[in-house]
């Protein structure tokens, strides 16, 4: 049993729907037993009641919930930072060639290692991952995940259209991969498998169908893709479906929508689908640096909230800028400021988006997102680098959320010093 001494801020309950609940503990105590949450109280209460268990003094840093990543593809890690793009240039020019070149397993392996490295060097614990369009390349993203500890669903992607052919596979071939994949990996560890066609533009109706039938056949398996990102690939959507009213209904209408699926982006996305959305409890997975980056739009998070659609956040990488989840929720307070219907993130809030709301999303509400007992211990340690501007805030800032947002303002990788999955370590700074 082991008893983790710091300052620990958690969302148990969501912070939307009553924002009192932020738990800050200033003198924190984590208790730990074997890999799950015991306790979180303050300090002095759990030393009194476990005078056994073997204390860890992390005093001067923050321990938060595992980041949760509910939107990132693990072959873009060798193309972040092309700005300048498009939804649709970027994927011709940029993203395909580079994901084409995950044929090679051997690149593909490499890929996978500096994907999940990066995952836990930011704190992400857990993301929901777009894979390859090749199964072995998607195979070692799984292997690797595993390796390191992360729990991570992801699936082979799947098209039969408008790609580079090397991309494209045949709805019986990509029922046959998905299958084996999901055999071997859904429910494996800290492992799921999720259905994960490309978006609605490169899937005919029998590759979508395969999706649903997939979906049918076993209904712990998760879904992703994209939708509403870009004015161009929606019009694109419209035109190749033209018995759909809108792209959503594309999805609805193989059975792709629910509480085990979580669509990437929304950013031009009607109240009309809001309300279908939020009646199927399926998720929106907000990624609001991807959306400046590729100019694709501000995502409006207020009328999603109004109408109670699910919402997590997602650092889209790497049409997102990088892995940090604490950027990513900064990027969605400062984005949502200036909305055309503005909304003011409290510090709780971008904490809640950033853990407990991506667990939800991925149906792991109950294994990880805050530290209620019972839970896995999941958790991010971070500490401001001595002499940093960050350290000089915290030192003079009191009330807890006025640190909790000097964090997601200044904190980035650097100050990530340990991460655990399940007790496990899966991170520490050299
Ligand atoms: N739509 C289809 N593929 C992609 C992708 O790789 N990134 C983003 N942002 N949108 C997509
Ligand atoms: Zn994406």
């Amino acid at each position: 049993m082991e008893l983790l001494r710091s300052t620990i801020f958690h969302t148990p309950n969501n912070p939307f729907r009553s924002p009192d609940t932020f738990v800050a503990l200033e003198d924190g105590g984590l208790l730990i037993t074997e890999g799950r949450v015991t306790g979180c109280a303050d300090y002095s209460t759990l030393r009194t009641t476990h005078p056994d268990a073997v204390v860890r003094d992390l005093r001067g840093g923050f321990i938060v919930p595992g980041l949760v990543d509910a939107h990132v593809h693990f072959p873009q890690v060798r193309i972040i930072g092309g700005l300048g793009y498009s939804l649709l240039d970027w994927l011709e020019q940029l993203t395909l060639p580079e994901e084409a070149r995950l044929a090679d397993v051997t690149y593909a392996s490499a890929i996978a290692g500096e994907f999940v490295n990066a995952l836990a060097a930011h704190g992400t614990t857990t993301a929901l991952v777009f894979g390859s369009h090749f199964a072995p390349a998607t195979t070692a993203l799984f292997e690797a995940a595993e390796k390191r500890g992360l729990r991570v669903f992801s699936g082979l992607v799947l098209s039969d259209r408008l790609m580079r052919p090397e991309l494209h596979q045949s709805p019986d071939s990509a029922w046959r991969e998905s299958k084996a994949l999901a055999e071997r990996f859904h429910g494996n560890g800290r492992l799921g498998y999720a259905v994960t066609p490309r978006f609605a533009l490169s899937c005919s109706e029998a590759m979508l169908e395969v999706c649903g039938a997939l979906l049918r056949d076993d209904a712990t398996l998760r879904f992703t893709s994209h939708i509403n990102e870009n004015p161009r690939e929606i019009e694109e959507v419209e035109r190749l479906f033209a018995g759909a009213s809108d792209y959503l209904e594309v999805y609805e209408r193989f059975g792709l929508t629910g509480p085990n699926s979580v669509l990437a982006h929304s950013v031009h996305t009607t109240n009309e689908q809001l309300v279908r959305l939020a009646t199927s409890r399926t998720s929106i997975a907000h990624c609001p640096c991807s959306n400046a980056s590729l100019g694709s739009g501000v995502m409006p998070m207020k009328r999603h909230l109004d109408h109670g659609v699910p919402l997590a956040l997602g650092t889209d990488v790497g049409g997102g800028t990088g892995f940090g989840m604490m950027k990513e929720a900064l990027q969605a307070y400062l984005q949502q400021r200036v909305a055309a219907e503005p909304f003011t993130l409290t510090p709780a809030q971008m904490l809640y988006l950033a853990t407990r709301a991506g667990a939800e999303a991925l149906g792991l509400g109950n294994q990880t997102g805050d530290f209620t007992s019972g839970k896995a211990a999941d958790f991010v340690y971070l500490k401001p680098v001595a002499g940093s501007v960050l350290d000089g805030v915290l030192k003079h800032t009191e009330a807890p959320e006025r640190k909790l947002a000097a964090l997601f303002t200044l904190a980035g990788a650097e100050c990530v010093r340990e991460v655990r999955v399940a007790g496990d370590l899966v991170f520490h700074a050299a």
